[in-house]
Formats: C-alpha cells, sequence, structure tokens
C-alpha cells in the first residue's frame, strides 16, 4: 500500500514548477496504491529549508494545494534549480485516519532536518517511539512513520561525522516489519537515500548518452556480525536503553559509472511512476540502500551472505508509455476489460503454437520432470489471483492426475499448513507483492518446496524469490479491481495443464480441444464485449438493489467468487457468489421476489444440475438474469433477461462468463457514482498483512 516517488536532478536545470509536476505526475501514476491523502517535499526558496505540502484526500487535492502555493508565491514557481532533490508521497492509511498531519512526508522536527516516505508498516514502532520519547522527541501523528524520521535525526545529532546514508543503514536496523523509505535531509542537501525491506522500490537512471554499464556493482559493509548483532540493538519490549551504534560503514569509493555527469534519478514504488522519464531501472532487493551524493548512485549493504551478488543488474522496460494511459476509456477499469482480446493473445504468445497444437513455457520447462514427480500442487493467492486458481483447479487435476490443493495465502499462514520437500507451490499474484502470498512464499520456500510465480510483474518480489515461473503478460492493470489478470491467471494456469500432459496418450484429445478452444479465446471475446450495452441496461435495474446473488457450479463457480467480488470492492452493494449445490443448504434463504440473481447455466457436465438450482429459485418467485449459452432458447425461455456468451469448451468457459461480470460491476459502480479506479479502503497492491 501507498506510493513512494523521489525525483533528484542532478546539474539538469529545471524550474520549481517542472519539479513539481514531475512529483505529482509520478504520484498520479502510483494513485493506484493508495488515494487517502498525499503529500510532497522540496526545498524552500532559499534553498535552506525544506518545504511540505501535505493535504487529505487524492493527488488532485496536493496538486490544487502547490498551485496555490505557487500562486502566492511561497514557492517561487520559476526558479531554475540545477541540483535538487523532491520526495513525493500517496497514502493508503494504517496508522492514524487519513488527514494533513498522518501524510507523508513524516518529518523529524518543526526545522524539517529529515523527511521520509513510507510504504509498509513498522511493527516495533511503539518500542522506538517509547525509546526516542524518553529521549525528549515529540510526536504530532498517529503513524508508525514519524518514528523513522525522529530516529535518524536522533541517531544524527549523537553521531554527526556519519554519512546520510551510514545514518539510513543505522535506522533499518532498529526497524521491524515492512518498508520501503526515501530521505531527504537539508543537513545533506542534494543527496537521496532511499531503502527497502518487504515492500518495493526501484531506482531509474536518465542520462542523456547511453549508461557506460549495465550493473551497479553492490558495495558490502566491513561487519560480517552486523546482522546478527542488530537483534540485540533493537529496542524491544518498551525497554529504554541506548541504541548501541554498528561500525561505520564507509564504503564509499565504488560508484556507478555514468559518462556524463548530468543525471536524473527517479525512485518509485513501480515502473508505472517512471516509464515516461526513462526505461532503465534498478529493482532494489531487501535491505538495499540507494544512495546518490554527487550525482552518484551507489548501493549498499551491510553485510555479505554467501549467496549475496556482487551487482545489480539495469533492467530495461519493455513498457510502453500508452499502457498506463486511459486513452479514450473514462477508466483504467474500462480500458483493461476491453483489452481482454489482446492481453490473453500476449499471455500465450510464444507459448501456443497453434499450427503444431503445442504449448511451451519457458519460464518452467526445465522444472517440469520435478514437477511431475512431485506429491501434491499448491495453488495459493488471494483475491481475484485465488479465483484464477478456483477456475481451474478441476482442470489442473484432471490433466495433470495430482492433488491440487487451492489455498487462500492469508488461511495458508494461520493454520501453518504442513509443507514438504516434494510438494510444489505455485503463488499467483498479479502485483507479485501481496504481503500475505509473499510471506506464504517464504514459508514454503523455507521448507524445501520447489516454488513457482506466477506474477504480472517483473521484476516483483514474488517474481524474484520463485525458483521458476509464468509471466501471465497481461501488461500492466491500474485500476485496483483487477480484471484482464485474471483472465490470464486463467490462461496461464491452463497452459501449465497443458504442458503437465504433453505426453499422456489418453488426454490427447482432451488437450486438442482445449488448445484449439484457446485459439477462439480472441474473436469470442470480443463477442461478449458486445453485450456492454445490454449489460449496462441490466446494471440500470440493478444498481438500485442492496444484494446482489450470483450462482454457478464447476467450471463456472469461480466466475461466481470473482462476480460478487467485483460488484462488492466497486459498487460496494452486498455481494455473494454462490455454489449452486449449496443452495439447499442455506442461501435459497435468502431467495424471494425481491433478490436479485444471477445464475451462470451452461450446456457443460452440470447444466442439469444448475437446472435443478435455477427451477428451485424461480419456485420462490425469483426471476433470476441468465448467463448462457448463444442459441441456448430452452435455458433461455426461463428468464426475460439473459446474456448469451460464445460456447466453448467446458473448461475455458469462465474465461467468457466472467466478462460479463466485469462489465455488469463497472456499470453498477459508475451508476451508483463510485470511483471505479479507486474504490474506498482499497489499494492496488496490498503489502501489507
Ligand atoms: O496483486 P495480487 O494479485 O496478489 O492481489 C491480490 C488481491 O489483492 C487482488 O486480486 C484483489 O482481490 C483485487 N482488488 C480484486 O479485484
Amino acid at each position: 500500500m501507498c506510493g513512494i516517488f523521489a525525483y533528484m536532478n542532478y546539474l539538469t536545470p529545471k524550474t520549481r514548477k517542472e519539479i513539481l509536476d514531475l512529483l505529482v505526475t509520478g504520484l498520479k501514476r502510483l494513485e493506484y496504491r493508495g488515494y487517502d491523502s498525499a503529500g510532497v517535499a522540496v526545498d524552500s526558496n532559499d534553498g535552506k529549508d525544506i518545504v511540505l505540502v501535505k493535504r487529505s484526500g487524492k493527488v488532485l487535492m496536493l496538486e490544487e494545494a502547490i498551485n496555490l502555493a505557487c500562486d502566492e508565491g511561497k514557492t517561487k514557481a520559476d526558479s531554475e534549480l540545477y541540483t535538487h532533490v523532491g520526495i513525493a508521497h500517496t497514502r493508503w492509511a494504517t496508522h492514524g485516519m487519513p488527514s494533513e498531519v498522518n501524510s507523508h512526508p513524516q518529518r523529524s522536527d518543526a526545522e524539517h532536518s529529515f523527511v521520509v516516505v513510507h510504504n509498509g508498516i513498522i511493527t516495533n514502532y511503539k518500542d522506538v517511539k517509547n525509546y526516542l520519547e524518553s529521549k525528549g522527541h515529540t510526536f504530532e501523528s498517529e503513524t508508525d512513520t514519524e518514528i523513522i524520521a525522529k530516529l535518524i535525526y536522533h541517531l544524527y545529532r549523537e553521531h554527526p561525522n556519519y554519512s546520510f546514508r551510514e545514518l539510513v543503514e543505522q535506522v533499518i536496523q532498529q526497524l521491524e516489519g515492512a518498508f520501503a523509505l526515501a530521505f531527504k535531509s537539508k543537513h545533506f542537501p542534494d543527496e537521496c537515500v532511499t531503502t527497502r525491506r518487504g515492500s518495493p522500490l526501484l531506482v531509474g537512471i536518465k542520462t542523456k548518452t547511453r549508461l557506460a554499464t549495465d550493473h551497479i556493482p553492490i558495495l558490502y559493509g566491513k561487519d560480517d556480525n552486523i546482522a546478527s548483532n542488530h537483534q540485540e540493538h533493537r529496542p524491544r519490549n518498551n525497554s529504554v536503553h541506548d541504541i548501541p551504534v554498528l561500525p561505520r560503514n564507509d564504503s564509499t569509493s565504488e560508484f556507478m559509472p555514468v559518462d556524463d555527469k548530468e543525471v536524473e534519478y527517479f525512485f518509485a514504488s513501480d515502473a508505472s511512476a517512471v516509464i515516461e522519464h526513462t526505461n532503465r531501472v534498478i529493482y532494489l532487493e531487501d535491505d538495499d540502500v540507494a544512495a546518490v551524493k554527487d550525482g552518484l548512485l551507489s548501493i549498499h549493504r551491510l553485510r555479505k551472505t554467501h549467496d549475496d551478488p556482487h551487482a545489480r543488474e539495469i533492467t530495461t522496460l519493455k513498457m510502453e508509455i500508452q499502457q498506463i494511459m486511459k486513452g479514450n476509456y473514462e477508466y483504467f477499469m474500462q480500458k483493461e476489460i476491453f483489452e481482454q482480446p489482446e492481453s490473453v493473445i500476449n499471455t500465450m504468445r510464444g507459448r501456443v503454437n497453434f499450427e503444431q497444437e503445442k504449448v511451451i513455457l519457458g519460464g518452467i520447462k526445465d522444472y517440469i520432470p520435478e514437477i511431475k514427480r512431485c506429491r501434491r500442487l499448491m495453488l495459493i493467492a488471494c483475491g481475484t489471483s485465488y479465483h484464477s486458481a478456483v477456475a481451474t483447479r478441476q482442470l489442473l487435476e484432471e490433466l495433470t492426475e495430482l492433488p491440487v490443493m487451492v489455498e487462500l495465502a492469508s488461511d495458508f499462514l494461520d493454520r501453518g499448513t504442513p509443507i514438504f520437500r516434494d510438494d510444489v507451490c505455485f503463488f499467483i499474484s498479479q502485483s507479485g507483492e501481496t504481503a500475505d502470498t509473499l510471506m506464504a512464499l517464504r514459508y514454503c520456500k523455507g521448507r524445501g518446496a520447489l516454488i513457482v510465480g506466477v506474477t504480472n510483474t517483473v521484476g516483483s518480489s514474488i517474481c524474484r524469490e520463485s525458483h521458476c515461473g509464468i509471466h501471465i503478460n497481461a501488461g500492466p492493470e491500474i485500476g485496483v479491481a483487477s480484471t484482464k489478470a485474471y483472465t490470464s491467471q486463467f490462461i496461464s494456469l491452463v497452459m501449465f495443464g497443458l504442458v503437465m500432459s504433453e505426453d499422456r496418450i489418453s488426454l490427447q484429445q482432451r488437450r486438442l480441444e482445449i488448445i484449439r478452444g484457446l485459439a477462439q479465446l480472441e474473436n469470442q471475446i470480443r463477442k461478449v464485449l458486445e453485450l456492454d450495452a445490454k449489460v449496462y441496461k441490466l446494471a440500470e435495474d440493478l444498481h438500485k438493489y442492496k444484494s446482489l446473488l450470483i450462482m454457478g457450479r464447476g467450471f463456472n463457480f469461480a466466475t461466481c467468487l470473482e462476480g460478487a467480488l467485483k460488484v462488492k470492492e466497486l459498487t460496494y452493494m452486498h455481494s455473494e457468489g454462490i455454489m449452486a449445490g449449496e443452495l439447499k443448504h442455506g442461501p435459497l434463504a435468502l431467495v424471494d421476489e425481491l433478490m436479485p440473481v444471477l445464475m451462470i447455466v451452461l450446456r457443460d457436465p452440470v447444466y442439469k444440475k444448475c437446472m435443478n438450482a435455477l427451477l428451485q429459485v424461480k419456485a420462490r418467485n425469483c426471476q433470476p438474469i441468465l448467463i448462457c449459452e448463444e442459441g441456448d432458447t430452452e435455458t433461455m425461455d426461463h428468464s426475460s433477461k439473459s446474456l448469451e456468451v460464445p460456447r466453448t469448451v467446458d473448461c475455458l468457459q469462465g474465461i467468457l462468463t466472467v466478462i460479463p461480470m466485469q462489465l455488469l460491476a463497472y456499470h453498477i459502480a459508475v451508476l451508483r457514482g463510485c470511483n471505479v479506479d479507486c474504490p474506498r479502503n482499497l489499494a492496488k497492491s496490498v503489502t501489507v498483512e
């Protein structure tokens, strides 16, 4: 949660207004990560102080406040700054209500000695706060982040000979929990220090000429015992004692070689905020400290373990700027729903050879023999990503002939589920940063299981920490509600099943019908999208209701769960995905002539059972909306409202039935006046447990 954006121009003149615009635009790109308040910190007009502008609400409110400050001359918009550091933040509240004082940047003191922006949660903040209060610091906000600003200031006063980067290294030794941090200080003008543990952070580099290198060496500290020592240094259990300071780590001799002196650096929670400036980025790893001094970037770690690399790679982003723009659509979600004919093709590109009817998944191919020998497959995820596992479980059981367990990451961790070396664990996550999923991954990895990541975000934590994986290639998904990522996750898991069954003679016919089904999907999705106007009409009826029940079973049960999740998160209406087989075990009591019900009834192996459920619902005077197969007049005769989707193979049908649900939730949300891309209380990337 929360978005961090920092920008440094070194010997690259920019007006203050340009810098502020750049910071605000960066925040807008990250707004999907959190949008209850926002703030920036830049140098004051005389360069001697730091100015903070913070506002509750969306980035737009902050932008207005900044424009006002410029108009009133509080910050000189047209003065040119050769070298400058600005930090910015968009927040999703965890500690303390959305308010100006709780917004970031948080400051160390009224003089703004140090300011910091933070994404994550500091779990031991109370202990640190007690310690700092005992040293005379007073706190103004309810945030956990404020302790970071105060702690660095405290250490600075105690150890004035330490460099900015060394101070940050000292600070993170005291922190427990998850964080990505960017610091600015008036005691270290024109320097920026950032770090991360558990929350994502990358550095974008823009130079006029080509970079002289494609990697940057990591500078390690001298004390090998630091990592074990520092545990004892943390102020724990409210005990108040001095923080022993670690030995100085002044390994500053090697810096990244850039040929030209003029350089711009961007520090951001994800690539969408930097892609319009540069495609050259470094993904920081946990406990990396990235510092810029005299325009030179260096990456430090306090301690080297045996498998630590010598350098961090500078990667080239493949993303295009248009991919993160709305174009002619009103909302990102709408754009992403309508992108599905292309996104599903991108997921299959280079993997499914439709002429030879073969499937190859380059990212896992070397691991297939090991996967085939496993005891069971575990699919672990949250939210929509979890539903993609529910949607494909039956097919994976059929094609792999292995037991397949589908787990919600949070519950999996709560249970301390037994995991063995011969388990293969799939972690499905659009963002690749979801805290529960990442924690579950580490739990399974620690127990020796093979880890397969299924993500949409190259360079994400899940991607990096997996042994192998499938990149779903859906393209950036900005709307908080996941849409195209779901259909691409679905297809990725189907492709995995096809790879696993390649040499099973008894399954060849089934495999062929699925591959042929995949070939039709692009056009069939286009047909489903033509239902948009019809779905809108249904939404006009439904948007005044308080509840919507969505029923189905078999391969389409996942669509019910996913449809209900979309309705809930976007429209704030109650909605429930109901397994039709469970109807008479409770949910039928909810059904009467006033209850809106939507039922998915396809001509698949559970058709008759679905029809029974339909009749039971109708017997309670309810007139359900139906999603059924194109031309199935017999089924449609049971309702005055139905949506027809093209017929495909039973196990792929869920890809076509989910799209009307996405459209329905979208239209109901718009009609109810909800903010489609940024639903209340939610954020795109859930990096807190
Ligand atoms: O990035 P992830 O796929 O790991 O995210 C998991 C869920 O937070 C996410 O799918 C969430 O449920 C969506 N907002 C639903 O639309």
